[in-house]
């Protein structure tokens, strides 16, 4: 399951991601090992099957967490944070891969990485146009339907109202896939100058001029809107693989909070993290909120609490495994709401 980390396997890498983690640059050998032993570069000369590709990067993000903890050893029950990190934390790591990326296109015309595959892709983007759908429904009172049929055309009217921020986007892939769903307010923010460049071209080509890309750093974003709709495919658990993961991790709630418009969602993805442990994630940024909203007097509701997300829905669709007497998936996918 997502959260089910893979057990540790002797290799090179684990090595490499301690010494990145203490530093904050990662020279060219680190970063050519991790991609090597991580698959998280394209082989486009591999032999190596896309779905291989695709599992090997979606394992990349949970088991380097997984490994570099692995490695410290201590009778703790959990280890430091400090512990729990690899270079994919760092946005040296996201250059150097993007810059790759950005040359394999303008030689070859590949898009590079489909973090988790595009099955999940595709899934994910369906499944969010229906929640969308859904909350809308719920939303706008004067809403023509009563019942659970919608009329012709009124799916397509429902999202126009939705402006969505994908962060992190990488290669700007899932913005196609929401594009195509029907949605049309499209930004994608990143903060590997690379990613962006790859993106705006791949839209380009690909017949999607309408979709934006900026250069952001969602920790520290300048954008100044909010948006319906916020989806985030991998980018937290990226985060998360920073030494100071844990404070990043708020910090990214915090941010994500102030760019979302009340009433609408948040829909993230992740492999490092299970469903139940993005809900309690989440309660406990909404507990963190609330204390400090009292302590400066803040306005509550009746039962005292000031939740700033609501869990919405998980998909429930992903391919599952059985591992260590539990079963699971390998991704999974969770919607807030933004109250
Ligand atoms: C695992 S990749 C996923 C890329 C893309 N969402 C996808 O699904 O293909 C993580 C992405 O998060 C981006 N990222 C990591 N930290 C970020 C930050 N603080 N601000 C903006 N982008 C960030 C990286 O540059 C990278 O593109």
């Amino acid at each position: 399951m997502a959260g089910i980390r893979l057990p540790p396997e002797d290799s090179d890498i684990s090595q490499a991601a301690r010494q990145v983690a203490a530093i904050d640059l990662i020279s060219d050998d680190d970063r050519s090992i991790a991609a090597d032993s991580w698959s998280i570069k394209s082989d486009y000369g591999s032999t190596l099957d896309d779905e291989q590709r695709q599992a090997d990067a979606a394992e990349a993000l949970s088991s380097a967490a997984y490994r570099a903890a692995s490695d410290y050893s201590s009778d703790k029950e959990e280890p430091d944070a400090e512990a729990v990190s690899s270079m994919l934390g760092f946005q040296s790591y996201w250059d150097a891969a993007y810059a790759d990326e950005l040359a394999n296109f303008r030689e070859h015309g590949h898009a590079g990485e489909v973090w988790f595959g595009p099955d999940v892709m595709e899934n994910m983007a369906t499944w969010t146009k229906n929640v969308c759908l859904e909350i809308s429904q719920r939303n706008f009172p004067n809403h023509v339907d009563s019942t659970n049929c919608l009329p012709a055309g009124q799916p397509e009217k429902d999202l126009s109202g939705w402006s969505i921020l994908d962060v992190g986007t990488g290669n700007g892939l899932l913005l196609q896939e929401l594009s195509k769903q029907g949605f049309s307010d499209l930004t994608g923010t990143d903060y590997s100058e690379a990613a962006v460049d790859l993106a705006r071209n791949l839209a380009q080509r690909d017949g999607f001029p309408n979709i934006k890309f900026l250069v952001d750093d969602i920790l520290d974003t300048k954008l100044d809107r909010k948006f319906q709709l916020v989806t985030d495919k991998g980018t937290l658990d990226a985060i998360g693989l920073h030494p100071d993961g844990p404070i990043k991790r708020i910090m990214y709630w915090d941010s994500i909070s102030g760019l979302v418009a009340s009433g609408g969602l948040v829909v993230i993805t992740s492999c490092n993290n299970t469903k139940d442990e993005l809900i309690q994630e989440v309660e406990a940024y909404n507990q963190r909120r609330n204390d400090g909203s009292r302590e400066a007097g803040g306005n509550q509701d009746a039962a005292g609490r000031d939740a700033v997300f609501e869990y919405v829905d998980h998909i429930r669709t992903y391919p599952t495994f059985m591992f260590g007497g539990s079963v699971g998936s390998r991704v999974a996918t969770v919607a807030f709401l933004r109250k």
